[in-house]
């Protein structure tokens, strides 16, 4: 008899995902990332987000400096528009069953699979040696974020993609080992115009918070004329805007500019090509500038204000973490019943 097949459907509609609290937030996890998590909120399906600062510790973090992002990227959550009362916002070392779960996924995930994450070679580079063992884990951890939840659809940007395909051998395979149909083969949900928004000094670079140049990136943080400024100084090419979309092609710097207009403005980059047809640099430039600027500033003051009472902060990712455990906790005891392991404990 063959096997049910396992779609998402099976399973309710939930969606989880994280963002690392090492360094700010930039311009890059605002659209790929948050930006999306406030519309998936805002839809009205449950969703659970997490600040991960379990990954955070797999290269070496300030503790100070992990406190203060960490309450920093909670205030960039709600001022980009996550309610905590309607989604659960929570920082993931409060919630043990993540590290429980992930745990047992690093004993079901398979060496040649985690070798084969493009991500770490990046990361380790030269030095894999001696790089955390950690680093090397991570994506299993990841999966068991997820999983402890059973969420079935994770937004994120298109550099994690790799590691929801590694969440979904590994649902599949402990449900093949255990002859169960427990965890949901999740679905990423990658989408819209900036899932991958590129540095804005290498149109070839991912924009990120561990690129050494501060003007490769939009930080969160950065007032509006910083702001201004790193738009304008912002590496592009001698010709002006296409007439059409494929005139985009071969020129990366041009295209990450629509494509972050266009994210921004809530259109598609093919209307944006519309508006600005002919365009030269110094005109889109500044129009983009200005539109980021009505976009982000109210984030950063609202981010501000919030930063001014970290013990709120503290009290809601609290409130957030009772709430996740609540969902987390039955479903990774079920897998300790599932495994064979004695549960005998008083609680
Ligand atoms: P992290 O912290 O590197 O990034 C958080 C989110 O932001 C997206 N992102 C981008 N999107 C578009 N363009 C960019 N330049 C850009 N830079 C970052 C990322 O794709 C991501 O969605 N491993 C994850 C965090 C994580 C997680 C999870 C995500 C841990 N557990 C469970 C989803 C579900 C990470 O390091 O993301």
């Amino acid at each position: 008899m063959s096997e049910p097949v396992q779609t998402p459907q099976t399973f309710p509609t939930r969606i989880f995902s994280g963002i690392q609290p090492s360094g700010g937030l930039t311009l890059g996890n605002y659209l790929g990332a948050l930006k999306r998590f406030v519309e998936k909120q805002d839809e009205g399906i449950e969703t659970i987000y997490c600040l991960v600062d379990m990954h955070a510790i797999t290269v070496w973090q300030d503790p100070a400096k992990l406190r203060h992002a960490t309450r920093e990227a909670a205030a960039g959550f709600i001022a980009a528009g996550i309610d905590p009362a309607r989604s659960v916002l929570f920082n993931q070392s409060q919630v043990t069953a993540h590290v429980e779960l992930g745990w047992i996924f690093n004993c079901v995930a398979r060496m040649g699979w985690m070798s084969r994450m493009t991500q770490f070679k990046d990361k380790a580079g030269k030095n894999s040696e001696n790089v955390s063992l950690g680093l090397f884990a991570y994506p299993a951890l990841m999966a068991a974020d997820i999983l402890a939840y059973k969420a079935t659809h994770v937004p994120v940007g298109e550099d994690q993609k790799q590691h929801l395909e590694l969440c979904r051998d590994i649902a599949i395979k402990f449900n093949k080992d255990f002859g169960v149909n427990y965890f949901p083969v999740v679905e990423p949900v990658i989408e819209g115009a900036a899932t991958r928004v590129m540095s804005l000094r290498d149109g070839t670079s991912k924009m990120s918070k561990s690129d050494p140049s501060d003007q490769s990136r939009i930080n969160l943080t950065d007032d509006a004329d910083t702001i201004s400024k790193k738009i304008r100084k912002a590496k592009t090419d001698a010709e002006p805007l296409p007439e059409h979309l494929d005139g985009l092609k071969d020129r990366p710097e041009a295209k990450n500019l629509v494509n972050i207009y266009a994210a921004l403005a809530g259109h598609t980059p093919a209307q944006v090509i519309k508006d600005f047809a002919g365009a030269q640099f110094g005109t889109f430039k500044p129009a983009l500038a200005d539109l980021a600027v009505a976009k982000l500033s109210p984030i950063t003051s609202e981010m501000t204000r919030l930063m001014k009472d970290p013990a709120e902060i503290d009290r809601i990712l609290g409130e957030g973490a009772a709430r996740a455990d609540a969902i987390a906790r039955p479903i990774v005891d079920e897998v300790y019943e599932i495994m064979g392991m004695i549960r005998s404990r008083h609680m």
